[in-house]
C-alpha cells in the first residue's frame, strides 16, 4: 500500500457519541503538533464539512487541516491519495454501517469508536467492533462524555478489558467548551489552549498516537 500516513476512522452506529467532534479536534491538536492532517467527511449530514468551511473564516484557527467530502467507488483511491499526502487522515463516518462505512474501515489503519461508558453505547458499537474484525482493522475504544470516575466507568473497563479490547487510556469529559470549539470551525486547542478541555485532548492525542 503506498504512502506513510496513519488513516483513523472514527465509527460508531450511536448517533450523537461524537464521531464528528473528535474527529475535528484530533485534527487540529496533531496540525499543531506540525503534523500534515486530512479531514474526510463521508457522513451525508456533513456536519465536518461545514465546520471546514467555518474553519476557513474563523480568525483563531491557526493551523491548516483539509477537509474534503467524497462517498462511493472513489472513497478508496481518494483515501490513499490522502494517505500518501498526509500524516494523518481521520475519516468521519456516519452512525450507519453502509458500504462507505466498509470502505472507510477497510481502508484504516485503525477504528477509532467514541462511546459514553454505558453498556447501551457498547452494545451500539458491535457492529462496528464485528466490521473491523471482518476486515482484520485494530480497533480503540474510547471514552466520550465521560464521568471521571463512576462505577459503571470502571465496569465498562472491565468488561471492554475481559473482551480484549483496546481503549484508550485517556477520556474526554463532557464539556461545552468542546460543542462551542467546534461551533466555530475550531478545536478546544484553540480556542482555549489552557483550559481543561484543551489538556485532556492533548492528552487523548497522545494515546491516539501510542497505538499507531
Ligand atoms: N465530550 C463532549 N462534551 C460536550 N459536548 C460534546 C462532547 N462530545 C460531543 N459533543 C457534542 O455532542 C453533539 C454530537 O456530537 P457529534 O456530532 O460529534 O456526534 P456524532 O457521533 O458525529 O453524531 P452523528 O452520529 O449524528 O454523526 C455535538 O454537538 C458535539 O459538539
Ligand atoms: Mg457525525
Amino acid at each position: 500500500m503506498a504512502g506513510t500516513g496513519s488513516v483513523i476512522a472514527v465509527a460508531q452506529q450511536k448517533g450523537g457519541s461524537g464521531k464528528t467532534m473528535l474527529a475535528a479536534q484530533l485534527a487540529v491538536v496533531l496540525a499543531q503538533a506540525g503534523n500534515s492532517v486530512a479531514l474526510l467527511d463521508i457522513d451525508p449530514q456533513g456536519s465536518l464539512t461545514i465546520w471546514g468551511k467555518l474553519r476557513k473564516a474563523a480568525p483563531k484557527a491557526s493551523v491548516s487541516v483539509s477537509c474534503a467530502a467524497i462517498s462511493g467507488w472513489r472513497l478508496a483511491a481518494e483515501l490513499e491519495k490522502l494517505r500518501s499526502g498526509n500524516d494523518f487522515v481521520f475519516i468521519d463516518t456516519p452512525p450507519v454501517i453502509d458500504s462507505d462505512a466498509r470502505r472507510a474501515i477497510r481502508a484504516a489503519d485503525l477504528v477509532l469508536i467514541p462511546l459514553n461508558p454505558s453498556p447501551p453505547d457498547l452494545w451500539a458499537a458491535e457492529g462496528t467492533i464485528k466490521l473491523a474484525a471482518e476486515e482484520k482493522r485494530r480497533v480503540a475504544l474510547v471514552f466520550n462524555r465521560a464521568p471521571a470516575a463512576s462505577r459503571l466507568r470502571k465496569r465498562m473497563e472491565a468488561e471492554i478489558a475481559a473482551r480484549g479490547l483496546t481503549l484508550l487510556e485517556a477520556a474526554l469529559a463532557n464539556r461545552a467548551g468542546y460543542a462551542n470549539a467546534f461551533a466555530d470551525g475550531l478545536g478546544v486547542t484553540e480556542a482555549g489552549p489552557t483550559t481543561a478541555a484543551a489538556e485532556e485532548l492533548r492528552a487523548l492525542a497522545a494515546s491516539l498516537q501510542a497505538q499507531l
